[in-house]
């Protein structure tokens, strides 16, 4: 019997058009490719180092040993086990922050455009947020041990609302997954995005506009 076309032709369209959605960074093709982060190549990532000057020490990073410096005004600091300080997860579609929170510290709204994060609490307590594109908001109170996740794409948050410090790790399936600060992006992008724009889409005054402009000196 004939198999129809459209049995064979629609499963593979489906398949087509679904399963890149399901992916973050594209699967490596070698064991491994530590970044050459001086090179003048231009490519969709890194370009590798020679694997004669690859050393143990391109896969071990010491970065997240020390707090970071929560004197600022969010009273936060993220930082980051990206490609860019750790160059061994160059290919690999991983990577992972550590973020330091002083009491009433806040990780301000941001989203991250390549990549889905997931992170565990592992001091203190975080109110953690996100908002849907359905402009649904789903937040929690974190404690040590749990864990939470935010959908690739979506702005989010956490806050300490502990007494004390507050500390999470995070994680990502990009090795780079990019951050846009929701206010810095709109109010400190060089050039400046016009006033016009932000006091007509925040229904606000020029004066308003200004006043936060200023707080993230632009
Ligand atoms: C937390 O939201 C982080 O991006 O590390
Ligand atoms: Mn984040």
């Amino acid at each position: 019997m004939a198999t129809s076309p459209s049995l064979v032709f629609y499963p593979i369209l489906f398949l087509l058009l679904v399963v890149p959605c399901y992916a973050a960074d594209p699967d490596p093709l070698q064991d491994f490719c530590v970044a050459d982060l001086n090179s003048s190549a231009s490519v969709n990532g890194f370009p590798c180092k020679p694997s004669s000057e690859v050393t143990s020490g391109d896969f071990f990073f010491d970065g997240f040993t020390k707090e970071g410096n929560t004197r600022n005004i969010f009273r936060a600091s993220v930082t980051p086990g990206n490609v860019l300080s750790f160059p061994g997860l160059n290919t690999l579609g991983i990577s992972m922050n550590r973020v330091d929170f002083a009491p009433g510290g806040l990780n301000p709204p941001h989203s991250h455009p390549r990549a889905t994060e997931t992170g565990v609490v592992v001091q203190g307590k975080l109110l953690v947020g996100f908002v849907t594109t359905s402009n649904v908001f789903y937040s929690k109170e974190v404690g040590p041990g749990e864990m939470f996740v935010i959908p690739r794409g979506l702005v989010h948050f956490q806050r300490n609302i502990g007494e004390g410090k507050a500390q999470a790790f995070t994680a990502f399936n990009s090795h780079f997954p990019g951050t846009v600060l929701a206010a810095s992006t709109l109010f400190a992008a060089t050039p400046t995005v016009p006033n016009e724009v932000l006091t007509q889409a925040f229904q606000v005054d020029e004066n308003v506009v200004n006043q936060i402009k200023s707080k993230f000196g632009s």
